[in-house]
């Protein structure tokens, strides 16, 4: 059975393609097979935080009747993850077109064991489409009030599409009590589970200039653990954090520089 999982957020800029990417690619690493769509059609960012240059077909060429099956436009990416792209160009899509997405979802549907859709943010049109083809809601925001506020707003939304909000991934999280809500108030005030608690961690930053998704270019970095910990909890998992054993005498070397 497939999988299909909206990953969504009322504000914008809260990791959502970031948190679609390294969730997809934790899940091919567990041995998942899976199929990320861009479902931002009007600001695609998959292919650019891939580096995914000029692809044959995206999910545009679907939606415009180009293509008629969105299998077609299946990229296989070196690193072996399966990814629907988005046009990078800029399109006058009609709403007839739009349309087309939930529809397109349909033809990949028990060919694979997950379907990621990234979305984009808001409440919009585009943002229907892309969230109504899902089954599942994964939300994503950042610590912070307006993003949580928002994050409610797409919750209710979800419902409103029957779809089922399955938890909270609370992204860029540094643990300043300052201005952040905690994870058990941000799952209080939007009465979710947090599935997740990624920190913030320029490692992500790095992964997007090298185009290679964190959890494959600094596995072992605070971001990539706890991708990963969330692709286990989905799949009923539970993650090992697996580091290499040095010995004793390899690290004495390293301590005196010897090695
Ligand atoms: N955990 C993190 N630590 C540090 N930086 C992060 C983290 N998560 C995301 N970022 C940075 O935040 C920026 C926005 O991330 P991303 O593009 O994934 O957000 P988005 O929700 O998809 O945005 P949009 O609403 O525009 O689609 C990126 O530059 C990314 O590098
Ligand atoms: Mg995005």
């Amino acid at each position: 059975m497939t999988r299909i999982i909206a990953v969504a957020s009322g504000k914008g800029g809260v990791g959502k393609t970031t948190l679609s990417i390294n969730l997809a690619s934790a899940l091919h690493e567990f041995g998942r097979d899976v199929i990320l769509v861009d479902g931002n059609i009007t600001t695609a960012n998959v292919s650019i935080h891939l580096g995914i240059p000029k692809t044959p077909t995206t999910i545009h060429d679907v939606l415009k009747g180009k293509i008629k099956n969105l299998k077609e436009a299946v990229y296989i990416h070196p690193l072996g993850l399966k990814v629907v792209p988005a046009s990078i160009a800029v399109h006058e899509l009609k709403s007839k077109h739009k349309k087309r997405f939930t529809d397109a979802i349909i033809d990949i549907v028990g060919v694979t064991d997950f379907i990621i859709i990234d979305c984009p943010a808001g409440l919009g049109l585009d943002a229907k489409h892309a969230i109504e083809s899902a089954d599942e809601l994964l939300v994503a925001t950042n610590p912070e009030l307006p993003a949580i506020i928002d994050a409610l707003k797409v919750i209710r939304f979800a419902k409103e599409l029957g779809v089922k909000p399955i938890g909270v991934v609370v992204n860029e999280y540094r643990g300043d009590t300052s201005h952040e809500l905690s994870p058990k108030n941000i799952e209080e005030f939007l009465e979710l589970p947090v599935l997740a608690v990624i920190p913030w961690d320029e490692n992500v930053r790095k992964a997007i200039a090298l185009k290679k998704p964190v959890v494959f270019s600094f596995p072992d970095s605070l971001a990539s653990i706890e991708f990963k910990k969330l692709a286990a909890r989905l799949i009923g998992y539970r993650y090992k954090i697996r580091r290499e054993r040095k010995s004793m005498i390899e690290r004495l070397k390293k301590f005196f520089r010897m090695g």
